[in-house]
């Protein structure tokens, strides 16, 4: 047992995915977790609404889309570990692979406070079968939550259980066969979204919660909020940190790159835009604060769900299914510093998750007790959980970002991109791959470190 682990991956071999809608899947699975239905709401929610939503989507077209397609022609053409697919394409001594090893710190950094969210996720399944939450009273909804972050030992115990089973998971080596679960339940969770849109739409303040979404502030817009959209751009797509470099390596070389993105963009863009539709008119109409922070799907969605007939079913169906896709998008996560210390540490595959578990355990425990033991202990002004969510997205994997795109526009060059791009020019997209190139040579940097000096208020 134990040998067969050291010798072949369990999960996504090197040998590849095999057919193209698996690639799609996979990469989707990656993309599409908590950032659509926690983060993307409650970042809305906090930074003023529409505005919000604009200078996300910009991001994501300028920015994340073209260093996703970086990251994953990198991967294909490097086949390795992002440590090792930057040391053998970069030129000799130059240490562009040092993106490899902040991205490790980036993904311990984020599940830490990630496992902690699908915590509450879990403990919402318990609660949601119980029917102790169904309520559209923001007192009693607020309650509930208030009464599960702050108590330390639910809130640690329920992040070990999300812990072990991940790394359960990965130890049995299923992570296939969850991937092929998620891929055929994602559509239940996409026509729960569909209804519970439905159900918001006929709420009685659908418009005060639609004008928010969709209809710009535009003295809302601060260097702060353009930051913030920025990495929510980065963290929805999972790139920054060489999780898709990762995936790219298991990439097959007819796979078309620009239109695997693409439709991972659009698709995950999608589920966001439904989550929030599901939520904001809701807001409105029961009286909860938009910007109530991380809180805000837990306190609301309960809400929703008590408007409809066979709502506590239904919310215990919606809780699992966001489970199941907060399961993919970790498993993505995870598979950065396992593969790392598999291949580079000389680990066996076994050991390396049991060492990223454990070191999860202990870091992420600080998580965990950010609203309770800890609660008085705040660094630049933030609980660990805040600062985790706070430093990963809008420095560890912008700063990927920046590297990644010089590294491609200034050092890879534009022939071997090309290549990667145009699957050794037998797709026509040669002028496409030009326009990407260019953006990751002169615009994404650029624009990433402007918006991160103004953002952080450094300049
Ligand atoms: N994109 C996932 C989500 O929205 C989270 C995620 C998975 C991620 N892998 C990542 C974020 C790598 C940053 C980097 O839930």
């Amino acid at each position: 047992m134990k040998s067969n682990l050291i010798t072949t991956k369990p999960e996504l071999s090197r040998a590849g995915f095999t057919s193209g809608f698996g690639v799609l899947a996979a990469t989707l699975g990656s993309a599409v977790g908590l950032g659509n239905i926690w983060k993307f709401p409650y970042l809305t929610g906090a930074n003023g609404g529409a505005g919000f939503l604009l200078v996300y989507v910009l991001a994501t077209l300028l920015v994340g889309l073209p260093v996703m397609m970086a990251e994953i022609s990198l991967g294909r053409a490097g086949k390795a570990n992002p440590i090792s697919t930057l040391q053998s394409l970069a030129p000799k001594n130059q240490p562009w692979w040092l993106i490899g090893v902040a991205g490790m710190l980036g993904a311990f950094l984020i599940l830490s406070f990630y496992s902690e969210v699908v915590a509450w996720v879990f403990a919402y399944v318990v609660k949601a079968l119980r029917g102790s939450i169904l309520s559209s009273d923001p007192h009693v909804t607020e309650a509930a939550f208030g009464a599960l972050i702050s108590d330390p030992v639910q809130s640690l115990l329920w992040q070990w259980v999300v812990l072990v089973f991940i790394g359960g998971i990965l130890l049995m080596g299923v992570t296939k066969g969850i991937e092929a679960m998620t891929k055929k339940l994602m559509p239940i969770l996409f026509l729960l979204l569909l209804l519970l849109c439905a159900v918001s739409l006929s709420l009685d303040e659908v418009w005060e919660g639609l004008a928010f979404l969709f209809q710009p502030d535009f003295s809302k817009i601060t260097a702060s909020v353009v930051l913030t959209a920025m990495g929510l751009a980065f963290f929805k797509l999972s790139v920054g940190m060489g999780t898709m470099m990762t995936y790219g390596s298991y990439f097959r070389d007819d796979q078309n790159i620009p239109l695997t993105t693409l439709r991972v963009m659009a698709a995950d863009l999608s589920i966001s835009m439904l989550a929030g539709i599901a939520i904001f008119p809701a807001v409105f109409t029961f009286g909860f604060a938009p910007a109530a922070g991380p809180a805000l799907v837990f306190i609301t969605i309960p809400a929703v769900f008590s408007q409809i007939p066979m709502g506590q079913g239904l919310m215990v169906v919606f809780f699992v299914l966001a489970a199941i896709a907060a399961t993919g998008a970790m498993l993505s996560l995870m598979e950065v510093p396992v593969v790392i210390l598999h291949e580079r540490v000389g680990l066996s595959r076994t050991k390396a998750t049991l060492l990223t578990i454990v070191l999860l355990v202990i870091l992420g425990s600080t998580s965990a007790l950010s609203n309770s033991t800890l609660a008085d202990h705040r660094l630049f002004g933030m609980s660990p959980f805040d600062l985790f969510d706070f430093v990963s997205s809008n420095i560890i994997l912008p700063v990927g970002g920046i590297f990644i795109a010089l590294f491609v526009g200034w050092g890879w060059g534009f022939e071997k991109f090309s290549r990667s791009l145009t699957n050794n020019n037998q797709l026509h997209n040669r002028h496409l791959a030009q326009m990407v190139f260019l953006l990751l040579r002169y615009v994404s940097p650029a624009l990433i470190l402007i918006v991160m000096l103004k953002g952080l208020k450094l300049f």
